[in-house]
């Protein structure tokens, strides 16, 4: 087959990336394409972007809606990679034999046509012509893969002319090819700027909605450089552990939690941010190593099934994530529970995990107005909660919860 490759930060995904993926396939220069959303954009540093797992689900769940999966698949190759992406790196893994086959199968192509071999096409825009021999080691990418270029109406590309200009700068004639894609004015940063998403597709706005993405009270610029790197890192590195519902959840929490600690100790926004995103990280590794994990940090203090990945979840965020700072490590120890004596940075994180924005258990509009504005009273709302839950099952409420309560006055 004839592959095109199609990289970008897609923050958000839009009709102008859809009109480039539909303009690929119909010219009949490649058979499917791989959309490709980058792990950390060489292009794109800074804190204006995204987390990997937010871009990659929403253009998964563009593309499905799209294109049915038909021929259109979605790569997590530069979650692989920790740092920055870079296409000859995405090129040259993406590429070998073993890789492409068993990534075309999984996503439903069958044996005999994956396990040709393929010819891939690295699509981009005319605009980038100019300045594509730039690129880190732009003259080993168009050796190893062609380029497809989409000629946007009205660029002022002229591509004969480019075209003759990098084969003088290369020394060879780079295999370009040309296709024609309706003008669709769409640019992720001016909707960000505007939070006007109306030229994205309905899947995508949805995303955007549930998860409360482009939210300014919850922007990467409250932290530090150090936390926003390691949020960064951390969110790829739970990619690995986590599902796609879990790990969004995470996600969620943790901007949430940075956002809580903004309100109530700016001091806090780092370390709100680590543990919101961190809390749930052991919650699928398998039982019997959450319970030693558990023990390991709490003795027999927890041991319910469903509590376990807290104490767990400590243990992991420091011999896995390298998080010492024990404020943090106890934020996560005691995020299922709670405990007595509550650090403001354990009840942001309790709250967090409960009220982030793509949880639906129940209606939290209460819930979530007041944890802005007085966050006992909404603690107290959502513990009344749990402890209804754990009456009408008959069930104990763990002592640290009694603490809890207490606590924060409510009676047993
Ligand atoms: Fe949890
Ligand atoms: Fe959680």
């Amino acid at each position: 087959m004839n592959i095109g490759l199609f990289g970008g930060a897609f923050d958000p995904w839009h009709y102008g990336h859809e009109s480039i993926v539909k303009g690929a396939l119909q010219s009949g220069i490649v058979d499917a394409v791989i959309v490709i959303p980058s792990g950390r954009n060489p292009f794109k540093t800074g804190r204006v972007m995204s987390a990997a797992p937010y871009r990659y689900y929403m253009t998964r769940t563009a593309v499905e809606a799209d294109f049915g999966n038909n021929n259109v698949f979605v790569s997590d190759i530069e979650f692989m990679y920790s740092g920055l992406s870079f296409t000859l790196t995405t090129i040259k893994e993406i590429s070998k034999a073993t890789y492409i086959r068993t990534f075309l199968k999984s996503n439903g192509v069958k044996g005999s046509r994956a396990d040709e071999n393929h010819s891939f096409y690295w699509i981009t825009g005319s605009d980038v012509l100019p300045t594509f021999d730039k690129w880190r080691e732009a003259d080993k990418i168009v050796q190893l893969a062609g380029l497809l270029v989409a000629k946007r109406p009205g660029d002022g590309v002229n591509i004969e002319d480019e075209m003759v200009r990098l084969e003088t700068v290369f020394g060879f004639k780079p295999d370009i090819r040309t296709f024609d894609i309706d003008g669709v004015d769409a640019a992720s940063s001016v909707m960000k700027k505007d939070s006007d998403f109306g030229k994205t597709p309905e899947s995508v706005r949805e995303f955007i909605k549930l998860h409360d993405m482009y939210n300014p009270d919850r922007s990467l610029e409250l932290v530090s450089d150090d936390a926003a790197e390691k949020f960064y890192d951390y969110t790829i590195k739970l990619y690995r552990y986590l599902g796609e519902k879990r790990l969004l959840h995470t996600i969620n929490a943790g901007l949430l939690s940075l956002e809580y600690a903004n309100i109530y100790d700016k001091n806090l926004n780092d370390r709100a941010l680590i543990a919101g995103t961190l809390h749930d990280c052991a919650k699928e590794l398998d039982e019997s190593l959450q319970r030693e994990m558990a023990y390991k940090r709490s003795g027999d203090t927890f041991v319910d099934k469903k509590l376990l990945h807290s104490p767990a979840g400590a243990v992991m965020a420091a011999d896995e994530f390298g998080v010492s700072d024990p404020e943090i490590l106890d934020a996560i120890t005691y995020h299922t529970t709670g405990r007595g004596n509550m650090t403001l940075l354990d009840k942001i994180v309790y709250l967090a995990d409960k009220l982030e924005p793509s949880r639906t258990y129940a209606d939290l509009t209460e819930e979530r107005k007041l944890a802005v504005t007085d966050i006992d009273a909404a603690l107290r709302l959502c513990v009344l909660r749990v402890k209804k839950k754990f009456e009408s099952k008959g069930l104990d409420i763990h002592p640290l919860t009694v603490d809890f309560m207490d606590d924060i006055g409510i009676m047993n």
